[in-house]
């Protein structure tokens, strides 16, 4: 699906986490990360796609390092606030947009990722990318939609994909030169949608190895 049109996430940040629906997403996502994935004191993980931080610091007290990276400086800044306030040492930030060619450096035993991909209009590139930010044998661990309808987001401005089959992702993945390559339920977020009442959104976490 082509959409023209970015979305603006600057105008959203400063109220991000005051959504509830969306920090149980964040929470059950990383749960499913730390339980799938176990990371360790010895490892430097990237969060792609980071936002205010919601998965990034709940992986940081487990982890050597974690850089969030996201193309909006709002989001960035909302974190940097949370990292500033708490006194945290081992996060960092990188300002990257993907889409306009940014490239976030440095090198990384896990990636993760949630809720990004379907902002993103070529995944197969981004996992590309992944594979050369990956010390060998490192990980990329990432969550998303399902395929759906389109009656997630309501406006779709931005959305360049509406959910994903797991099994063409996999397939770039393993393009992009990645192997053990798994899926599972991550969390199913239960909104109201307007003339179609409450649905259900499976969110998947798809895991592979460099
Ligand atoms: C739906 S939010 C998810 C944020 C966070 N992972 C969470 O779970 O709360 C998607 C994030 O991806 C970032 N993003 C969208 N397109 C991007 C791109 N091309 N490069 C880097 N980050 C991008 C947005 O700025 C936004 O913070």
């Amino acid at each position: 699906m082509k959409t023209k049109e970015r979305r603006d996430f600057n105008k959203e940040a400063a109220q991000w986490d005051a959504n509830p629906g969306r920090v149980k997403l964040a929470n059950d996502v990383a749960d499913s990360i730390i339980r799938e994935m176990a990371p360790t004191q010895d490892m430097d993980v990237l969060d792609f796609g980071c936002g205010t931080g919601l998965v990034t610091l709940r992986l940081q007290p487990l982890v050597r390092t974690i850089t969030g990276a996201d193309s909006s400086e709002g989001m960035l800044g909302v974190l940097e606030g949370k990292v500033a306030s708490q006194g945290l040492t081992n996060v960092r930030t990188q300002h990257a947009d993907f889409e306009k060619g940014g490239r976030v450096h440095g090198v990384f035993h896990l990636i993760v990722s949630s809720m990004t991909l379907h902002h993103v209009p070529d995944p197969a590139a981004l996992f590309r990318q992944w594979q050369d930010l990956l010390v060998p044998g490192g990980r990329v661990c990432f969550a998303d939609l399902d395929a759906e309808d389109g009656s997630f987001h309501g406006d779709n401005t931005g959305v360049f994909h509406l959910g994903f089959d797991r099994d063409r992702l996999k397939t770039l993945l393993q393009e992009a030169g990645f192997h053990d390559i798994r899926d599972a339920t991550a969390a199913t977020m239960t909104k109201d949608v307007e003339g179609k009442g409450k649905r259900a959104f499976p969110v998947f976490l798809i895991t592979a190895r460099k």
